[in-house]
């Protein structure tokens, strides 16, 4: 068709994928989340495979950390203006719920999962070494395109191309993974839950004198 430059998609529906990239400095952050995770004794292996470590469950959150501060700040007006445009109610009520650092180091990856009611997840990548693995979505409308007669590879799962001080945000219901990591050097990523009226994290665990 000669003319389909004169088409667009209608674009109508909210966007639940949003890619930024923070302008601020991370050196200092990078610097602190990785001495928190060879000292933490909190980290788990939960959805990480083949050598990958998580923080989500540890009660020390890297948001609370002095050095993050910049970036939360930062990620206010994005959250919000994400929030707005799902259409989303009461922003001024949305809070952080919980966040972690993950770490993969060569070989390691995160499975599928979904981040569950959570309102809005948020990623920043940290530390994205060449080949060290993308952020990987399943198609939300996976049902509906499958039962098309469609070429190969148009379903499914595609990559998020994703480098250092790259941001990612997306509603918790969209299922997702990482690549694995190719390269010597770790990956390593923040991970915020921000939901309204966030429930306090749980309590601690195997807690002594009780
Ligand atoms: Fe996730």
């Amino acid at each position: 068709m000669d003319e389909i430059e004169s088409w667009k998609t209608a674009d109508i529906f909210a966007n639940p994928l949003w890619i930024g990239k923070y302008p601020g400095d991370l050196t200092d952050l990078r610097r602190k989340t990785l001495e928190f995770l060879n000292a933490s004794d909190q980290l788990n292996a939960g959805l990480e495979r083949d050598g990958g470590a998580s923080s989500s469950t540890a009660t020390e959150m890297p948001h609370t950390w002095l050095e993050a501060q910049d970036f939360f700040e930062w990620a206010k007006l994005p959250s919000h203006e994400i929030w707005e445009h799902w259409g989303y109610t009461d922003s001024n009520l949305r809070g952080i719920e919980r966040s972690w650092a993950n770490y993969h180091p060569k070989g390691a990856w995160t499975d599928i999962h979904t981040h569950s009611r959570v309102d809005q997840v948020m990623v920043l990548y940290l530390d994205v070494p060449k080949d060290s693995g993308n952020l990987e979505i399943e198609n939300p409308l996976f049902y509906h395109w499958e039962n098309t007669r469609r070429s190969a590879g148009f379903n499914g799962w595609r990559p998020i191309e994703v480098q250092t001080g790259d941001v990612v945000i997306f509603p918790g219901w969209i299922r997702h993974r990482t690549g694995k990591n190719n390269n010597d050097e770790p990956r390593i990523t923040i991970n915020t839950n921000i939901s309204v009226n966030p429930a306090p994290p749980p309590p601690i665990q195997d807690s002594p004198n009780i």
